[in-house]
């Protein structure tokens, strides 16, 4: 089939590549979100948000008109009351992130601080819980974009089970890419967007939030009239509307990157992603090129590259040569050491690797 427009390579972590059905899911007649015809359609993809993680009835998924970071600052300000005090994990940029936003609220926070690209260790987290008897809370990146580094959640739930704390768990950018078991996993509000592994276009992202703690937080002090969690949920299954105008043609587009889930299935859609990461392991060793991380804590959807430190390198002449071929690859972002960075994720597979793999074996070839 021919496609409708020209397709680019994304290797890039989001927005990815596209189906071609997903992009002409972008094309509906006009319609006033107000309609209770665009209210099915919201609360269908609510449904299926939830259906993904496996949250059953115990779950609804809080959508919001606004990139990742403004699910990030809609959990951290919805899910504290007056009294709390969160412990965030950073050790990358989203960990830091979501310090800047306990920062600028004026959200009580401790910071358990890593470089970028070291893994973070529960005893040392069970220390900082020891030491500050008034936690109640905890922020986690599942998969941190940064490096590349799949932090250890299922630990991090079982401490926060040990010491009663909510969690608050970013899966930006492993939702959909990596199964996510709510019912084995029972995180408390689990974030992402619909942009990155679910396969959708940019411009709403979502919380997937316990119902029985978004209820708690009714009472909590408003921080926010955008991004309260609780206001926002009441309102769509209230009335069958959002409280402020939603991205009206993304919902549609998303709700066809869920069916388009849904058919591939989870293990499936993992598989291929993970069967990408394989073909590039391969394309960098045969290229001499290494990685930041030790393979165990790869997340096999994004991997930081290390950068030769040899003259004639330039990431930006990298970037530009496989750009100019319709692939797109990512800078580093301040880890520990100096990387570039590949994400395998979106509507691409092993064969779109190896051309990535040819381009980045034509580059070094002529330096190293
Ligand atoms: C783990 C993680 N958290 C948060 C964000 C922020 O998302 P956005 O750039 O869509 O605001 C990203 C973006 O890549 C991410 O990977």
């Amino acid at each position: 089939m021919k496609p409708v427009v020209k397709r680019n390579i994304l290797l890039n972590p989001g927005p990815g590549t596209t189906t071609d059905t997903v992009k002409q899911a972008l094309v509906v007649p006009d319609i006033c979100p107000r309609e209770r015809d665009f209210g099915e359609v919201a609360l269908e993809v609510e449904r299926k948000l939830v259906r993904v993680v496996e949250g059953g009835e115990s779950y609804t998924a809080v959508m919001l008109a606004g990139s990742g970071t403004a699910a990030m600052e809609a959990a951290l300000i919805s899910a504290l009351g007056p009294e709390d005090k969160i412990l965030i994990v950073d050790n990358g940029a989203y960990g830091r992130r979501a310090r800047q936003i306990a920062e600028i609220h004026g959200l009580p926070h401790v910071a358990y601080e890593l470089a970028w690209g070291d893994s973070p260790d529960i005893e040392a987290a069970r220390r900082i819980l020891e030491r500050d008897g008034n936690v109640t809370h905890f922020f986690l990146v599942h998969h941190e974009t940064t490096t590349g580094m799949l932090n250890p959640l299922p630990e991090f739930l079982e401490l926060g089970r040990e010491f009663g704390l909510i969690s608050i768990v970013d899966a930006i950018s492993s939702y959909a890419g990596l199964p996510i078991d709510l019912r084995a996993m029972p995180v408390d509000y689990l974030l992402s967007s619909a942009n990155k592994c679910i396969q959708g276009m940019a411009g709403l992202s979502f919380v997937i939030s316990r119902k029985d703690s978004l209820a708690k937080t009714k009472d909590y002090p408003k921080r926010s009239l955008y991004l309260d969690l609780y206001h926002a949920d009441r309102h769509l299954r209230g009335t069958g509307q959002f409280p402020f105008t939603p991205p009206v043609q993304v919902m549609y587009a998303l709700r066809q990157a869920l069916d388009e889930f849904f058919a591939e299935g989870q293990e499936a859609r993992t598989r291929r992603y993970v069967r990408c990461y394989e073909e590039l392991m391969k394309g960098l060793a045969e290229t001499g090129l290494e990685c930041l991380l030790p393979a165990r804590q790869h997340s096999k959807l994004l991997t930081a590259v290390l950068e030769p430190q040899v003259p004639g390198y330039s990431f930006m002449d990298f970037h530009d040569h496989c750009y100019r071929r319709g692939v797109t690859i990512y800078p580093g972002k301040a880890a520990k050491k100096d990387t570039f960075r590949v994400a395998n994720i979106g509507a691409i597979d092993y064969r779109d690797m190896r051309v990535f793999n040819g381009l980045m074996k034509e580059y070094f070839g002529r330096i190293l």
